[in-house]
């Protein structure tokens, strides 16, 4: 038998379904809500290591392997699905207003390249000529991170639906996974419209994964919602030719012109409301970056729940029936290839060797 159900229709959820359907899995995914429509919408769809990871550890590595994979499977997703998806290998650059911001630049640029993400320093000159939109008024300099790149999450799920519908999976949306119970060789999953057995079953539910009820195992490490809130402004023209960041503040731009500016970093658990003072925050930090975007104001402003956790939750859980895929953090959009493969790879050597 060779059922696979995984809880949770987000970019890592949907990648996993589509990966395990490829490798010849009968995949049904379920959802409380419907195809990408919480982080996924949400995210600002950053690939990038460079503004993430300082330092050497398994996430850091697993995201730069996933920045590797990403261009290979948005390709492969394209011509799967005959669509277009809006990937962009524009780079990043961070930006200091004072020397002693430019040398945390460069201390950190030191470090990062220890574990092979690479940036170059540029002057204040350059950086007014090719980036023209930016404040100039005491720009120290920056470092550019020419490996960070920028994709449309929505774009990225929107092709996963049908290149999963197109393998087989079946999509249950409106149908949240109550529980899973390990029983013998199987494991049975209950959600309000029934139950199902399963070979396989995999949490990916972001914030929500570890609301999840296991039964005949211990229970799942915690999530918890992070909330981030972005801003959108509608561009006339393409204005932003590469991420551009400054402290926690990143703007960048989208194929269609929707300039992204984000993001606040909070514990508000599932609280959906904008808050007008974080938005009214945000507005002035992008404004400060990029001075005409404080003569307009934002065309959209949302939030979303990044999927927090006791770090990064990816394998096997206690029992050949039941693995992880939650705890992204701040890089699901980034991880979601490598988790995809990882836990194929996984899920296939376990269930063949039974
Ligand atoms: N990946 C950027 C963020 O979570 O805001």
């Amino acid at each position: 038998m060779s059922q696979v159900a995984i809880a949770g229709a987000g970019i890592v959820g949907m990648s996993l379904a589509w990966r395990l359907s490829q490798a010849g899995f009968t995949v049904t995914v379920y959802d409380k809500g419907t195809v990408g429509g919480e982080a996924s919408w949400a995210g600002a769809g950053m690939l990038a290591p460079g503004g993430e990871y300082e330092d050497d550890s398994p996430a850091a590595r697993l995201a730069i392997e996933s920045r590797s994979l990403y261009p290979a499977f948005v390709r492969e997703l394209e011509k799967a699905t005959r669509s277009t998806i809006d990937l962009q290998e524009t780079g990043a650059l961070d930006l200091a207003y004072s020397d002693a911001e430019l040398q945390a630049l460069a201390k950190r640029a030191d470090m990062q390249r220890r574990i092979g993400i690479e940036a170059k320093r540029l002057d204040a000159k350059q950086i007014r000529t090719f980036w023209p939109r930016l404040r100039t008024e005491e720009l120290a300099g920056g470092y550019f991170y020419s490996g960070d790149a920028v994709v449309n999450p929505r774009e990225v799920v929107s092709a996963l639906r049908k290149a999963t519908l197109a393998n087989g999976v079946q999509l249950r949306e409106g149908s949240a996974v109550l529980e899973a119970r390990v029983e013998h060789d199987l494991v049975i999953i209950r959600t309000e419209a029934g139950e199902s057995s399963q070979a396989a079953f995999v949490v990916a539910a972001g914030a929500w994964s570890g609301s999840i009820s296991l039964q005949g195992v211990p229970p799942l490490p915690k999530s918890e919602p992070i909330r981030g809130h972005l801003l959108g402004y509608q561009q006339p023209e393409q204005i932003c030719q590469s991420i551009v960041r400054y402290g926690d503040t990143y703007i960048l731009q989208r194929a269609n012109g929707l300039l992204v500016a984000g993001a606040s970093v909070e514990h508000a658990g599932f609280d959906r409301s904008l808050d007008l003072k974080t938005v009214d925050r945000l507005q002035k930090q992008a404004a400060f970056v990029m001075p005409h975007l404080g003569e307009t104001t934002p065309t959209e402003a949302w939030n979303g729940f990044r999927p927090g956790s006791e770090g990064l939750q990816i394998g096997q859980w206690h029992s050949p029936r039941i693995y992880r895929a939650y705890g992204h953090y701040r890089n699901g959009i980034l991880l979601a290839p490598v988790t995809a493969k990882l836990l194929t790879e996984e899920i296939s050597a376990s269930l063949e060797m039974r």
